[in-house]
Formats: structure tokens, sequence, C-alpha cells
């Protein structure tokens, strides 16, 4: 602990509280090879940091995070919880602002169990998507999970948001499943399900990260998987026909049988058709030449695996399937900066203005876009069940990746092209997906005397959760969390009323 004082004494904190803090942990049990100088712990991303932390604490136990809660608290040194460190803004490592802030890494925390004959499983926060799909694959090739598609995305910060994924439409976002919850409180307290209340329950499961505590493990329902699944990945060109498959594979996806998800990726002029189905190739194509023969899927298109499989295959976009032990590669592949934003489009984009699109992608910097289909499951559950709202009447979701190599600003093209799409996409607010983090569209003002704005907040907070759900959470916020201890640049605020 004596080294990382040294090292670590932040200019925004006075060397007393900074020390203070570092003994407190020392009293608090936390060991001190576990409280490290940040820089000598591994950083997921290569990021533009403005302000680093003072330490991070890589926990090893419950008693570990309450620690650093309870400590933090006592000498104002705020916490930043890191499950997967894939936060496209940063947040959970990083502080726009100046502020004196340790990390908790949540890292070491990742056990999975589980639990065959109920078809559900606890899964620690520090575990990653491919960590839990191979564990629950490999407990029984029946049972599967649904979640996004990178492996390496930490299940903390993933379920914290949503989570999207190939089997959204089968069987909902990661949160629709959750059952239950442990989290440490911003009193150190460690709370489940029941302790906690319904409204905090209801906050944690997709309200955003980093708001209404740690949450250290949850309980998740699994669900039944064919032993044997269906993909293809299937490339078009302009000149093949791209601009009318788009346009058409608007309104036809999110109408599939909910067994079979296409995603379309736009690239280089090109559109990418990725599909999973929940069935052999023999169910899958009389569906494909009935319902989209434009398409052209063909027997040689079509490959039958384990769904463990299809999620390396889909990821690498349609190359890798073995070994499966990949999945359990905590380091990620992507090497190079990326700026993020997303969109949620309810009337499809007529041709003429694809025809428009298609040639963005052609500019130079141009990055991709990434369009899942809604529908299904996930339009079935209402906008208030959980803090994501784009349920009902939503056809799919864009996200929009940019990258770049060196550490010059983001390129001009995502933020023109995001702006170039604003007449195509929702409105009213404008929505986005918490999950795709997205600085750009709002960060709250934090007056005198460390209070966050919720009239501020809402410029963001509306586009993420709608104005019902983000008051929801807000008032939930000053429930738990009044003094806004767990905060950062999108944060929800602590909304207090006397009604
Ligand atoms: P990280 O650790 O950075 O945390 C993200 C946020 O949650 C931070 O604010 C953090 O403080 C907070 N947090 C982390 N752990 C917490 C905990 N235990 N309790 C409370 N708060 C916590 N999404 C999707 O839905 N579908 C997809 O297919 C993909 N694909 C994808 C690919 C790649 C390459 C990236 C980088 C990201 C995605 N995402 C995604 C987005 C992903 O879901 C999102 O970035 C998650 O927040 C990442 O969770 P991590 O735990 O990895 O991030």
């Amino acid at each position: 602990v004596c080294c990382c004082y040294a090292a670590a004494v932040s200019p925004l904190s006075s060397a007393d509280s900074t020390g203070d803090f570092l003994k407190c942990l020392a009293a608090g049990g936390l060991p001190s090879q576990l409280v490290v100088p940040w820089g000598s712990s591994s950083s997921v991303f290569t990021s533009i940091r403005t302000v680093q932390p003072i330490c991070v604490v890589t926990a090893t136990n419950a008693s570990h995070v309450q620690a650093a809660v309870l400590c933090g608290r006592r000498y104002n040194i705020r916490i930043r919880v890191r499950s997967g460190g894939h936060d496209y803004e940063g947040l959970s490592y990083r502080s726009v602002r100046p502020e004196a802030f340790a990390v908790v890494d949540l890292a070491s925390l990742r056990a999975v169990r589980i639990n065959r004959r109920a078809a559900t499983a606890w899964v620690d926060s520090g575990a990653t998507v491919g960590e839990l799909s191979y564990a629950v694959a490999k407990a029984d090739p029946g049972l599967a999970f649904p979640a996004g598609l990178c492996p390496t995305i930490g299940i903390g910060g993933h379920f914290s948001g949503g989570g999207i994924g190939m089997m959204t439409r089968k069987y909902g976002l990661s949160v629709d499943n959750v059952l239950d919850a442990v989290v440490v409180d911003a009193n150190g307290r460690l709370l489940d399900k029941k302790a906690m209340g319904r409204d905090h329950f209801w906050a944690i499961r997709g309200g955003g990260g980093g708001n209404f505590g740690i949450v250290l493990s949850w309980k998740v329902r699994l669900v039944a998987i064919p032993r044997t699944v269906s993909v293809f990945n299937i490339r078009k060109t302009i000149d093949q026909g791209a601009v009318d498959l788009v346009t058409k594979w608007q309104m036809l996806a999110p109408a599939l049988p909910d067994e079979l998800t296409i995603r379309a990726v736009v690239q280089s002029k090109q559109a990418l058709f990725q599909a999973l189905h929940l069935g052999t190739c023999n169910q899958l194509l009389p569906v494909m030449s009935s319902k989209f023969p434009e398409l052209g899927v063909t027997r040689a298109d079509c490959r039958e695996m384990s769904w463990l499989e299809s999620t390396l295959y889909i990821n690498s976009g349609g190359t890798v399937t073995t070994p499966v032990e990949d999945l359990l590669n905590r380091t990620t592949s992507l090497g190079v900066f990326t700026k993020n934003k997303s969109d949620y489009v309810k009337k499809a984009i007529s041709k003429a203005s694809w025809e428009k699109i298609f040639p963005w992608f052609d500019a130079a910097g141009a990055g991709i876009i990434i369009m899942e289909p809604q529908g299904g499951r996930v339009a079935a559950i209402a906008d208030g069940d959980t803090p994501y709202p784009h349920r009902v009447g939503v056809l799919y979701n864009i996200q929009y990746m940019s990258f770049w190599m060196d550490t010059a600003a983001v390129p001009d093209w995502i933020r023109n092209f995001y702006r170039f799409m604003e007449p195509h996409v929702s409105s009213n607010p404008r929505a986005a997906y918490v999950n795709y983090r997205d600085l750009d569209i709002g960060e709250n003002a934090v007056v005198l005397g460390g209070v966050t704005s919720y009239e501020s907040s809402r410029v963001w907070g509306e586009k993420y959760f709608g104005a019902a759900n983000f008051r929801r959470l807000a008032l939930t916020k000053g429930k738990v969390d009044a003094s806004n201890y767990f905060r950062n640049e999108q944060s929800v605020p602590p909304l207090v009323t006397t009604k």
C-alpha cells in the first residue's frame, strides 16, 4: 500500500486523503498486492485518458469491494468499477473531469455456477460473455444464454446496460433473463434482490453501469437451444443489389420467425447479412426462399454447428468456429481507437435514401454500421418493465463504428454521418442505446457542491431510457445513492421529491 501511496497521489486529492484511503483499504483487509498504481494493472483498451485513477483495487472477494466503497466515502475518493473494460467512452477507468477516484477491477471475480436442473446460473460480473457462454454450453449443450456478440465484453457492464445479441428476438435482452443479483450499495452493504427492493432491482437491469452500486453477481435464466444451429454470412455489393436487399431487410428482419435473426452490416459500399437460425439448414432454407428469395441463400451458404461454435463464427465475420476455447481468451483483438454512436429506426428508410447513404461508406475515414433487428420477444416486453425502452414499434438498432490507429481526434466521418442520418431515425427524442456509450449526446452538468442537475442530464438520459424510465431511474438513484457517490459524466442523477 505504501508504494501505491507514493506513486498514486493525485493532484485532485490531497496527499492526506489519498494516504488515508489507502491505509483504510489495508485496515479493511485488502492485501497490498491487490492495490496497485494505475498503469501497472492491465488496461483492456488504450484510451485517451484525461484523468487517471489514484490506484486500481483488484477485488478478489465481496469484502474488498465493500471496503473500497466504505473507505472511498470516508476519505472522499470516488470509485469507478470495471468489469470487462469495454465501455466505449472508457468511463470505467477514466474521468473526463477532474476527480479523485480509484478503479475497482472485478476481473478476478468471474465464477460461473450452473444449476442444470433449474436451468439457471449465477455469474460474477468480472466474467466475460465468452466465459459465460462456454461454461453454460459445457455444462449442458442444450442450454445457452442470450448476450452480446463480442466474447470479451464483461458481464458487469453489459448486463448493466441491457445486452443485445443474436438471440434477442427469441429470448429478449440479457437483462430480460436476470432473476436476482448481489450488489454492494453506496453504503457498502451487500444486498440481494429482496434486500434491495423493487426499484433498485429494476434499475440495475439496464439503467446503465456505474449508477446504482457495484453488482457483484447475477442470477440468470438459461434458455433452451437445439444441439444444431445454422448460420450464414452473405456479402452483396451495390452491383449485386445491396441497396434493394437492405431496403427489404428493414421490415422483414423484425418480422421473421423468432428463431431466425439476420443482422446487416454495411461497410465499403457492401452489405453483409449474418444469420443465426435456431434449427437446421433443412428448416432454414425454405424460410429463406419464401421470405427473402432475393438474398439467394443456397445450401452451400448454410453451415450447421453447435450454438457455442456459432458465437465465434458470427463474431469473426464467418471465419472461425474452433477451438471454442478461444472464447476464454479475455484479450480483445481491437487494438485501435474507436468511436461509437447509436440510433433506433421505427419507420423503414426508403430505397432513395439508402442510395444516398451507401456512398458515405466510400468516403475517407469511413467506418461501418451494424443493424440489429428487434421484434419478437424483445418487443413483447413493456417499455417500463426494464429501463431499456426501445421495444414495441422499433424495427432495428443502428450502431455506428469508426476505427483509427493514432491518438488524433475522432475522425469527422462518424459525426457527419450521424448528422446526415437524423431525418431517417427515431426522433423526439432521437433514441440511443446506453451500452453503446456516447458522450456526444450530452454530459451531466455538475453544479456547486458536486450535485448533478436532473434537468441537464435529461438531454442524454431520455435518449437512452425514455422520459418515464429516466425519471424512475433518477428517483431510484435519489433513494439508493442520494449523495451521488457513484457518478460519472453520464450517470443518473439523484432526484428527490417530497411528493
Ligand atoms: P466496463 O467494465 O468498461 O463497464 C461499462 C460501464 O459499466 C462503466 O460505466 C462501468 O463503471 C460500469 N460497470 C462495470 N461493471 C459494473 C458492475 N459490476 N456494477 C455496476 N456497474 C458496472 N453490447 C451489446 O449489447 N451487444 C453487443 O454485441 C456488443 N458488442 C460489443 C463489442 C465490443 C468490441 C465492445 C467494445 C462493446 C460491445 N458492446 C455490445 C457494448 C458493451 O455491452 C458495453 O460496452 C458494456 O458496458 C461493456 O461492459 P464491460 O463490463 O466490458 O465494460
